[in-house]
């Protein structure tokens, strides 16, 4: 069978587990065919965003409580995630959850305002999807951003850290199962995920700015408890300098496909165990809250001079 015929095959069987003659867990479609669908559900919903958006010059994701910075955007068009095709809508509070294309500083901008996690309960698949869609859409560089614990002992609550590396602590691996060969290779290089001259760039922006930034690796931890001291002291030790639950999987998925990432934590708190306290979601919003106009001016200073 031709791929295309597969893949029409596959469109079939979505809309037929759409009318619940069939679902996908009850085991009745291969894991091939899984994967086939998954294709079909990311073309089809690249080509209803072609329809409605241009081709952005580049991709924010913007973590939690960080979304305001869609509010810049010149001429928007907002499109809730619930309103796109496949999309998964987040549900953790601080994720607005909608797309804001527009123009910013002169570039043609997309913003996730708000992202999905796999503690959420979502498929690390369908975690993915988003930036695979935009990927297929046309989009060649990607900012990810999150709130992120600080472990380094050096790096003070508030600062941005580039992230040059990662750990993914989960096990968890969005390109598991047959490979989407329309999309990449089956063992992609990771040796350079987040790109260096991104962040050269970056860090000259913030000198600018006047703002104090950092590099360091960032560990994907499952979630959604945070971490125990002697997991946080271990992960340490491993080399990691903040830890998150998001971010890792889409900058796998973004390079299996070819295209550049920046990564960028908002060192929200200080992580388990290193301050007599306990952490709280408020305290990462709270956070996030205060550096939102350095946040805003480092994002805008880095998409004007890309
Ligand atoms: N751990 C994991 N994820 C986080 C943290 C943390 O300390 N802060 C913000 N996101």
């Amino acid at each position: 069978m031709m791929e295309h015929e597969r893949i029409l095959m596959a469109h079939e069987m979505i809309l037929m587990a759409r009318e619940g003659i069939l679902t996908e867990h009850e085991g009745i479609l291969t894991e091939h065919e899984v994967i086939l669908m998954e294709l079909s559900r990311i073309t089809e919903t690249a080509s209803w965003l072609k329809e409605r958006l241009p081709v952005p010059d580049v991709v924010v994701v913007l973590g939690s409580g960080l979304g305001e910075l869609a509010e810049q955007v010149e001429s928007p068009t907002v499109i809730p995630y619930a309103d796109v095709p496949h999309f998964p809508v987040s549900t953790v509070s601080g994720h607005a959850g909608q797309l804001v294309s527009g123009v910013l500083k002169g570039k043609k901008v997309l913003m996730m305002q708000g992202r999905c996690h796999w503690y959420e309960g979502y498929d690390i698949q369908e975690v993915v999807r988003p930036v695979r869609i935009l990927a297929a859409l046309g989009a060649k560089t990607f900012i990810l951003t999150n709130a992120a614990g600080c472990l380094n002992r050096q790096y003070q609550v508030g600062q941005f850290m580039f992230i040059t590396d990662h750990i993914n602590l989960t096990g968890l691996n969005p390109l598991r199962g047959p490979n989407l060969d329309q999309f990449g290779i089956r063992f992609p290089d990771m040796s350079a995920v987040y790109d260096h001259e991104l962040i050269t760039l970056g860090e000259k922006i913030a000198v600018g700015q006047g703002t104090i930034t950092q590099r360091g690796i960032y560990a994907w931890y499952q979630g959604p408890s945070f971490e125990t001291p002697a997991e946080i002291r271990m992960f340490a030790m491993l080399g990691a300098d903040a830890i998150g639950m998001s971010t890792v999987p889409e900058a796998i998925a973004i390079r299996h496909m070819g295209r550049r990432v920046l990564g960028i934590s908002c060192l929200t708190n200080m992580a388990a165990g290193i301050l007599p306290q306990p952490i709280t979601g408020e305290e990462v919003m709270e956070t996030a809250r205060r550096v939102r106009p350095h946040f805003k001016a480092l994002i805008t200073g880095i998409i004007q001079s890309l």
